[in-house]
């Protein structure tokens, strides 16, 4: 197991390049609060990404278009206090960057000023150029995020694998392309076939983050208590759970339920 150390140095934009450069795999995560993003970092995670999958992962709605700015401001806040080496990404959400470029560098600015995070994530390509031009000129790192869009879920109408037709795959490579040119550090491609997720990787210089996109991407982004087996009901053939922790929080409640009602927790020596 990869652990924290205070000689290991903080992750830069600059350090996700230079892995891709060397061939170093990127391993990403998300976090949504200040006690799992202390966890995640200690044990090694490149980069934390706040997604806006804390839309359905915290609050339970069915997609990620209800999340305000507010709100992921919070979230946020508190990973970037739990984080000492990971890269810290946020998320901006649906509603707070398509209006226009103006709306889209206010909402990035906000995120930085008032979080502390260190990158923004848009979603989308040629619709969103002005954008994410205008909040990288003003000294924001950008990541990208292609294919399966959940912002456009309403669009899309299904979570299906994306890119599949000719068509669609030259508009992704097309896109990977122009924001890998105005300077994105690194662009997240989501449930695309691998071979494609490949081919990206190895035509531009951003360090490409695939999910549910193959072993061919710079490096690999799962939703943190989806990869922990806490979502029972979200089963995708990308997703490895690597330990069962809901079935822990399950076991241990109802322990400690028990205990309550049979009166064997607080013990003698657990009162004052
Ligand atoms: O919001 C999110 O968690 C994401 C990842 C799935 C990449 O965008």
């Amino acid at each position: 197991m990869s652990t924290y150390t205070e000689t290991k140095p903080k992750v830069t934009t600059r350090r996700i390049l230079e892995m891709k450069q060397r061939g170093e795999k990127i391993a990403c995560l998300t976090a949504y609060d200040y006690t799992m993003a202390r966890l995640v970092d200690e044990a090694g995670t490149d980069l934390i990404l706040v997604g806006d999958s804390a839309s359905n992962v915290m609050l339970g709605n069915f997609t990620t278009l209800p999340i305000t700015l507010d709100e992921m401001i919070t979230y946020a806040k508190g990973v970037v206090r739990g984080v000492k080496r990971a890269l810290v990404v946020v998320d901006l959400p649906f509603g707070s960057y398509q209006g226009n470029s103006k709306e889209a560098l206010t909402s990035a600015i906000r995120v930085m000023k008032e979080s502390g995070a260190e990158a923004v994530k848009l979603e989308g390509g040629a619709e969103i150029r002005e954008s994410i031009e205008r909040i990288l000129s003003a000294g924001i790192p950008v990541c990208g995020h292609l294919g399966l869009t959940p912002q456009s879920i309403n669009k899309f109408g299904t979570y299906t694998v994306r890119a599949r037709q000719e068509a669609e795959a030259q508009k992704l490579i097309e896109d990977a392309r122009m924001l890998d040119s105005l300077g994105c550090f690194a662009i997240v491609l989501e449930k695309i076939p691998a071979e494609l997720a490949a081919r990206v990787a190895s035509e531009v210089s951003a360090a490409i983050i695939g999910i549910g996109a193959g072993s061919g991407a710079d490096g690999q982004i799962l939703v943190l208590q989806d990869m922990l087996g806490m979502n029972d009901g979200f089963s995708p053939k990308f997703l490895r759970r690597f330990a069962d922790i809901g079935d822990a929080i399950r076991r241990g409640v109802s322990h400690y339920v028990e205990d309550v009602k049979n009166i064997d927790f607080p013990s003698a020596e657990e009162q004052y």
